[in-house]
C-alpha cells in the first residue's frame, strides 16, 4: 500500500468541476487580480474567523511581512517568537530589518511558552508572533496579557490554523494581526501561493490594502507609503472560494483520524500530541515523538507510508541566523523535538483501511523493537553467566 503525507488529487475530485466554472468565467471576463473573487474570499474568511478586515496577498511569507510592516516594525526593534516554527515565521523579522529573539517551546504541544516570554522582553521589544503550530492554539490568554501588560503587539501565525478554535473565538481573532497561507498543502489550501492578512483594526486593515499594492491608495500611482507587490490572482481566489465550504468538515475529519490514531498508538513507547476535544486543534499536523525517530521514518518508508519531519533544525541553530548568537542547548525542548518529532499522514481524505495500515506498521515495528531489545538483553546475560 502506499500512502502519501497528503491527497491533493483525491481532494480536486471533489471540487474540479466548479473551480473549473469558474477559472473559464475569469478567464472569459478576463479580470485576471484582486476582482470579485477576492473581494468574496476577503468577505466570507473575515466573517469565519470574526473580525472586520482579511485582506489577500501572494502568500502566507509575505501576509507575515505586511503584518510587520503596517505595525511599524523595523530596525532597531526586536520581536519575539518560536525557535519551532517553519523558517518563513522568523525570516519575515529579518526581512524588516528586526531581530527575531527566541523563546523555547512547550513540551506537550510545541507552542511558545508564555511562561518564558517574559526573558525575552527588553525596551525593544515590540512584537510577539505566536505560531499556532501544527493547527493548534496557543495559550491566548496568556499571551493576549502578556502583550498588553508589556505594550507589545500580538502577531499570530495562522498559517497552519484556520478554522482552530477557543471559547467561542477563533485563530486569527486574538491579536492585534494574523497571517494566514494557502499553500496547497495547509488545511484550505489554494491551487498555487496564496496568503491573507487578517485583523479587526480598521488602522492595520487599511495599512494593508494599501501596502500589498505598492502603498497606493485610491489615487492611481500616488505612493502614500513604501510597499510591496503582493496580490493574489483571482483563480486562485475562485478556487479557495470552492473549496472554503468544506473547511470544517476537512478539519473535522482531520480530528477524527487524530482521535484513531491516539486510541491504537496509546499503549507504545511514543509520545503522542495532546487531542483536545474542543477544537482547539485542527490538525494540520499530526505528530508523535519517538527517540527512534529516524529508524520508525526509514521502516515506513519501506512501507509505503510517507512521513514528515516539522522541523529538523529548530531556527536558532540554522546557518542564516548564527548572528543572532545562539546555540546548541539555547532551546532544549525545540531541539529535542526537532530530533525526536515525526508527522503521520492525516489528511481528510484518508481511508480507514490506509488508518488501519499505517497503526499496523508502527506496531510492528515497535513489537520488533522490543523483540530486539528483549534478544539483545537474554543474549547480553547468557555471556555475563558464560564468562563468570
Ligand atoms: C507556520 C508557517 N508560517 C508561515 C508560512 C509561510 O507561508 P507560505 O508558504 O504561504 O509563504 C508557513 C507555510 O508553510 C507556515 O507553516
Amino acid at each position: 500500500m502506499n500512502i502519501p503525507m497528503i491527497n491533493l488529487k483525491e481532494q480536486f475530485r471533489l471540487v474540479k468541476k466548479d473551480i473549473l466554472k469558474n477559472i473559464y468565467e475569469i478567464l472569459s471576463e478576463q479580470k485576471l487580480i484582486l476582482g470579485k473573487y477576492c473581494s468574496l474570499l476577503e468577505k466570507t474568511i473575515a466573517d469565519y474567523v470574526g473580525v472586520r478586515h482579511a485582506i489577500t496577498c501572494a502568500n502566507g511569507t509575505d501576509a507575515l511581512i505586511l503584518s510587520l510592516m503596517a505595525l511599524g516594525i523595523k530596525e532597531g526593534d526586536e520581536v519575539i517568537t518560536t525557535p519551532y516554527t517553519f523558517f518563513a515565521t522568523a525570516s519575515s523579522i529579518a526581512l524588516v530589518g528586526a531581530r527575531p529573539v527566541f523563546v523555547d517551546v512547550k513540551k506537550d504541544d510545541l507552542n511558545i511558552d508564555p511562561k518564558l516570554i517574559i526573558n525575552g522582553i527588553t525596551s525593544r521589544t515590540k512584537a510577539i508572533i505566536v505560531v499556532h503550530l501544527f493547527g493548534k492554539l496557543c495559550d491566548m490568554d496568556e499571551i493576549v496579557k502578556i502583550g498588553k501588560k508589556n505594550g507589545i503587539y500580538i502577531i499570530e501565525d495562522m498559517a497552519q490554523s484556520l478554522g482552530a478554535q477557543y471559547a467561542g473565538k477563533k485563530a486569527g481573532s486574538f491579536g492585534d494581526i494574523a497571517a494566514l497561507s494557502f499553500y496547497p498543502t495547509k488545511n484550505l489550501g489554494g491551487i498555487g501561493e496564496g496568503g491573507m492578512v487578517i485583523t479587526d483594526r480598521d488602522d492595520l486593515g487599511e495599512k494593508v490594502k494599501k501596502l500589498r499594492v505598492h502603498g497606493m491608495g485610491m489615487n492611481t500611482y500616488h505612493h502614500e507609503m513604501i510597499g510591496i507587490n503582493s496580490r493574489l490572482d483571482e483563480i486562485k481566489a475562485a478556487a479557495l472560494f470552492v473549496k472554503f465550504p468544506y473547511l470544517e468538515e476537512w478539519n473535522r475529519k482531520r480530528q477524527a483520524n487524530a482521535r484513531f490514531y491516539s486510541e491504537k498508538l496509546k499503549d507504545l513507547p511514543i509520545t503522542l500530541p495532546p487531542v483536545p476535544d474542543d477544537g482547539t486543534h485542527i490538525f494540520h499536523h499530526y505528530v508523535i515523538k519517538t527517540q527512534q525517530r529516524d529508524d520508525l521514518q526509514a521502516f515506513l518508508k519501506e512501507n509505503g507510508i510517507q512521513t514528515g519531519i516539522y522541523y529538523p533544525v529548530p531556527l536558532h541553530l540554522q546557518e542564516c541566523f548564527k548572528y543572532l548568537g545562539y546555540s546548541e542547548g539555547s532551546f532544549p525542548i525545540s531541539e529535542d523535538a526537532a530530533k525526536t518529532s515525526l508527522a503521520l499522514p492525516i489528511y481528510p481524505e484518508l481511508k480507514k483501511k490506509e488508518k488501519e495500515y499505517i497503526i499496523k506498521k508502527i506496531r510492528e515495528f515497535f513489537t520488533s523493537q522490543t523483540k530486539a531489545t528483549r534478544q539483545e538483553f537474554i543474549d547480553k546475560s547468557r555471556s555475563i553467566l558464560h564468562n563468570s
